[in-house]
This record gives C-alpha cells, structure tokens and sequence, in this order.
C-alpha cells in the first residue's frame, strides 16, 4: 500500500537502522511489511534472514530496472514496503526514490553527512520532477549526541539550507548497535521510544493510509 524508501549517498549514515527501527514498530502494531533490499551488501536482507523471529517478505533486488516492478507488486501484498539502498549514488536509489510515497534521508552530525543529505534531496526533487510526482523526503538525525555544540552546528546548517527534518532524532545508542546481533528491535528504553515517535511522525504526515487510525490532529 505504501512504500518508504531510506536513501542518501553518504554510506553508513544509519538507513538500514532507521530501516529496521520503523520495520520492528510497525511490526509490533501487527501491519505487513514487505522489504526490497537493492544494497548488494545485503545487510538488511541478511539480518531478516538470519537474526529476527519476524515473518517479513524479503526480496533482494540488485538489477535496478527492476526495483519499481517488485516494489509495486509487494505493495499490492503489505500495509508497508520498505526499500533500503546501498550508501552511494545509484540507478537503484534513483528508482526506489521515484517509486516512493516518503523518502527518508538519515544524516549523522558531520558535514559529509549533511553535505550528502542536501544532495539527497535535490535528488529526491530531480527525480519528483522527472516522474511529475509529488515524493516528500525528510532527514532524520542518527547517531546523535544531544546537547553537544556539534548538533547545534549541523541543525542549525539543516535548518538554514531549508531541508525538512523530523523532529525524533535517533541518539547514539548501543540499542542500536545491539540489535544487529540480537535481531530483537526494543519496543522500551530510550531506543524503542525513539522509534515509536518516528512511526507516530510518520502517521502524522497522513502520508500512509495504513497508519490513519493513528495521526493525531495537526
Ligand atoms: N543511533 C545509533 N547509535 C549507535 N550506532 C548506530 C546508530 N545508528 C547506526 N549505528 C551504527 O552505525 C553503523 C552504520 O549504520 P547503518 O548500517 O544503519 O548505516 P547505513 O546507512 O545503512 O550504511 P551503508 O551505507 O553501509 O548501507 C552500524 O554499525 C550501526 O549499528
Ligand atoms: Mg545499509
């Protein structure tokens, strides 16, 4: 029904996190979700594979004329598609990104990070226009470090060059970094609240007819 696609051209910047966060959220709320993974590193595909109890459609698709195809067909199939993409330009991240209802851009606060996020979006756009679509795209914070001079430094830049940005940043968190072991996505502590508001925000940009039941009035 809906897809959302992770992308930006910076590699490790925390897609297949944010990624697994929404999957194991919008799991615990007992939707379908169905992923195509275009990264040939697999980590996402892999870690479904072998780490979590979660029954989750999986495809890996590296041939990139065919990511709109198979992402469509499995929409037909789930409440929610998720397409992770590898942490480079690609063909692949250019169809995931026209094939998208949202596309979220995670950015870590160093400025290749948010040197590619703004590339990302004008991405996101370039792709909008060549599709005639409108393809919302957002930036969300990982790894942060509240509280520190830095994310002053980088949210002040994000805010300055105009980039939509969800209010729910991911903290760095060893959570985050336990649950490519484990397989287990936290529902509490600060982690598992964290993705939680992220799905919350997502409700609420009324962009996913699946979530309508839980957006709040704006
Ligand atoms: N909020 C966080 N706190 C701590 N560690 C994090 C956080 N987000 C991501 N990481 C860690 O940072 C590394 C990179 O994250 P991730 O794999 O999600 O990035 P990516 O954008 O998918 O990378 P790639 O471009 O290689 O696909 C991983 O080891 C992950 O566990
Ligand atoms: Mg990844």
């Amino acid at each position: 029904m809906s897809i959302i696609t992770m992308a930006t051209t910076k590699g490790g910047a925390g897609k297949t996190t944010v990624a697994q966060m929404i999957i194991g959220a919008v799991h615990n709320l007992g939707y379908s979700i169905g992923v195509v993974d275009t990264d040939e590193n697999q980590t996402l595909s892999n870690w479904l594979d072998s780490n979590t109890n979660m029954a989750i459609d999986y495809k890996v698709v590296l041939e990139e004329s065919k990511v709109v195809e198979v992402a469509q067909k499995m929409s037909r199939k789930h409440d929610l598609v998720i397409i992770d993409t590898p942490g480079a330009q690609s063909q692949a991240s250019v169809f995931a990104i026209g094939c998208a209802d949202l596309v979220i851009v995670p950015l870590q606060l160093s400025k290749a990070d948010v040197v590619q996020a703004q590339k990302t979006y004008e991405l996101v756009k370039s792709t909008a226009h060549m599709t005639s679509r409108t393809i919302p795209a957002q930036l969300l914070f990982t790894n942060y470090t509240p509280k520190t001079k830095i994310a002053k430094k980088v949210r002040q830049q994000v805010k300055e060059l105009g980039l939509p940005t969800f209010n729910t940043r991911f903290h760095h968190l060893v959570a985050y970094k336990e649950l490519t072991f484990s397989g287990k996505i936290p529902r509490k502590g600060t982690a598992g609240a964290q993705g939680q508001l992220l799905v919350q925000e997502i409700a609420d940009l009324g962009l996913m007819p699946f979530l309508q039941e839980f957006r709040r009035a704006s």
